[in-house]
Formats: structure tokens, sequence, C-alpha cells
């Protein structure tokens, strides 16, 4: 082992292509040592390739990468200090489970092997099962197993990619959890690919979400969410009402904007855009901020907050909450979430209600956006 404790990853301008095709644009990214980082992006955006150039697997076209404090960008996979966690986890099949476990020690010729095996195997919680082959177990098991095989090498970054791809979605959910204990306690860095955005943000300290071969925005799950910087982010993690409206001036610390015919007010601190009165911004609000209030009520509303009116068109009860979608003039489909607590036995579809949220839940984005950018991406996923 090493004594450095350099165990973060450093990409610098990293890219690759394939003839004229780039897969990843120049990359410069880094990867905090010790935390849960998660790639995230739609199906071909060059999760995989960033990963497989981290691993040695794959030739960068231009740029370096460090780990720690060593370029390893010309080394082989195996003489650099990570390993790599696929989705097909290929277990040696007529190995019992310590023994895929012990694998790793066993070729590097070191020969007592049970007790860091029994450590191993308790970190995943695999200890009972020590004895039976990978077919014997289940597949969540299994990926632990996967998992343990990796880490056993004592790496300083452990890759993996879409390692929960094939578990179905109640085993993926607990996998998601056991993984980030796993990861709490041996401290060592991850980087986490998935195309799952619920996913990354259950698990990350820092999601990477990725777009076309770029990295669109990068940072905390609660901060990508309350404040995207990109209408694709704004689409892509979770859902967002985008409203077209134009900047009719500044009052304090606010941009005030109007959009069908009504006015809006903006943070200036939120808005990514440029503000000049005139221009257009792409005015956001996710749905969960968002109260209903039926129209004969309208009076009731407090002073202060951004509204807008509407019809609803549908609502789904989900338990939790009731996910309603209003017919607006400022936005085709709105949507807004309420938490079932007292539900107003008019709001119904054909109703006419008003929307209101605090001008502080509202974010800007620049109108030169193509604004669905990321909506098409989830609802292909979901088919
Ligand atoms: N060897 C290759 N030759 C040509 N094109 C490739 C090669 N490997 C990957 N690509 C292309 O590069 C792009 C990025 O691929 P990559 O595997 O990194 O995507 P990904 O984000 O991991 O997608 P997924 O979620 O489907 O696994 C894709 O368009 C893919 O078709
Ligand atoms: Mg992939």
């Amino acid at each position: 082992m090493t004594t450095d404790n350099g165990g973060d990853v450093r990409l610098s301008g990293i890219s690759k292509t394939y003839g004229s095709f780039t897969a990843v644009h120049p990359l410069d990214l880094t990867v905090p040592e010790g935390s849960f980082f998660a790639l995230l992006g739609a199906s071909g955006c060059g999760k995989t390739t960033t990963l497989r150039m981290i691993a040695g697997l794959e030739e960068p076209s231009s740029g370096t990468v460090f780990l720690g404090d060593q370029e390893v960008t010309h080394l082989p996979p195996y003489k650099r200090p990570v390993n790599t966690v696929f989705q097909s986890y290929a277990l040696f099949p007529h190995l019992d489970i310590f023994e895929n476990v012990a694998f790793g020690l066993r070729r590097r010729g070191i020969k007592s092997v049970k007790k860091q095996v029994e450590d191993m195997l308790e970190l995943v919680q695999l200890g009972e099962q020590a004895r039976k082959k990978p077919h014997q177990l289940s597949g969540g098991q299994q990926q632990r197993v996967a998992v343990a095989r990796a880490l056993i090498n004592h790496p300083k970054v452990l890759l993996l990619d879409e390692p929960l791809g094939a578990l179905d979605l109640k085993l993926r959910r607990q996998m998601q959890l056991e993984l980030k204990r796993i990861q709490t306690e041996v401290g060592i860095t991850f980087v986490h690919v998935t195309h799952d955005q619920e996913e990354a943000m259950t698990m990350a300290d820092t999601v990477a979400v990725m777009n076309a071969g770029r990295v669109e925005q990068l940072g905390a799950p609660a901060d990508l969410y309350e404040n995207p910087q990109t209408t694709f982010v704004a689409n892509f993690l979770g859902t967002s009402n985008l409203i077209e409206a134009a900047v009719d001036g500044k009052d304090g610390d606010d941009i005030v904007l109007a959009a069908g015919g009504g006015k809006l007010v903006l943070p200036q601190a939120r808005c990514s855009a440029p503000t000049t009165t005139g221009g257009k911004v792409l005015v956001g609000v996710r749905p969960e901020k968002i109260s209903l209030t039926h129209i004969d009520d309208a009076g009731e509303i407090p002073g202060g907050r951004n509204r807008i009116t509407g019809r609803i068109a549908d609502s789904s009860f989900i338990g939790v909450s009731t996910q309603y979608v209003i017919d607006s003039a400022v936005c085709p489909e709105f949507e807004v979430y309420s938490q079932n607590i007292d539900r107003d036995a008019r709001l119904t579809p054909g109703a006419e209600v008003v929307l209101h949220w605090s001008p502080a839940h509202t974010f800007g984005l620049d109108a030169a956006q193509d604004i669905d950018a990321g909506v098409e991406t989830v609802e292909e996923e979901a088919a």
C-alpha cells in the first residue's frame, strides 16, 4: 500500500472520439476523496466511456487522468488503484462465495486470506453464505459478492457501472442504501454510473449530470434539484414547470416579469439568465412548491405570492399526494403535487383554480435553450 492519501480522481480535458463522433467532449472533473460521486445521464451520453477512461479500459483521445497524486493516463488497468463493478457481475460459477471474494488476494500470492475474506463478507452481510455457490444466491446477494470481490483489493477508487441495473425495483432500492452504507463504512471514493435520477440523488454526495458527452451541471443532489442551471437539468432531475416570461423591471433584489398578462417575481440571485428589460427568461417552479386554491376562495390567498389562474385538466390520487395537471394561459400542462392533508372536494377536473407559490421558490433560466430539453429522454426511459 502506498502512504499518500490522495484517493481522488481528477480528469483534465479528457475526451473520447470514435472516428468523427465525439462520445465525450473535453471534460474537467474532480471527484473529492472519500465521496460518493454519481455520473448521471440518459443512455448514450458518455457515462460508461468516462468510467472506462478512469479504469484504463479506454484510451482518451486527449487529456489526462490523475488518481490521487499519480498520473495514470497511460497506465494499463491492472496497474491503477481502481476496481470496477459492472452490471453483469460475472462471478466464477464453480467457486463458492468465499473463494470468489478471495480470488484477488490468492492471485497476488497472499496465503492467509481467511480473516480478510471473512471481514469483507461481514461488511456486505453475507457471512452466512460463504460456502454457497453464486447460483444459490439472489441477484442482490450476487451483486454484493461482486462488490466484496472488488473491495478486497483495497482500491483507492471503486467504479460502479449501473451495478443495480439487473435488479427489480424493490431490490434496487434496498441495494442503493446498502451500497451507501458500505461506502460510508470503508470510506473510499465511489464513482457510480446510473441513468436513474432517483438512484443518483439517493446515494451520491455529488452528482454530475451528463448530456450528449458533456457535464451540464455538478453539485449536491438538493442543490441540483433546487437550482438547476439549464432546462435539461430542470427537466431531467424531477419535473419542472417552465414559463416563458419577459423582464419587466427590477424591484430591489427581485426581477419582475410579465407572463400571460400577469406578473411573476423572481429573486435575482436565483436567475442564471441575462435580465435586460424586455428580454425573455424561462421562469421555473417545482410542482410540490405550488398551492392550489379554488377560484371562489382566491381572496384568501396571502399577498406577495406568485399566482397564475388555470383549470384542472387531470388529477391522480397517489396516496401521499394528489398530482394535478393544470391548463393555463402561460403553461399548457402545469404540474402541481399537493400533499394529502385536508383535501378540497372541489378540486376536480374542470375546476377553475389559482396556482400560487412563494417567489423564493422560483428560479430563472436562459430562454435561448430548448424548453423541453431532457423531457423526452425521461419518458423514453419510462416507456
Ligand atoms: N467502441 C465504440 N465505437 C463507436 N462508438 C462508441 C463506442 N463505444 C461507445 N460509443 C458511442 O459513444 C456514446 C457514449 O457511449 P457510452 O457507452 O459511454 O454511453 P452511456 O452513457 O454509458 O450509455 P448507457 O446508459 O446506454 O450505458 C454512444 O453514442 C455510443 O454509441
Ligand atoms: Mg453505459
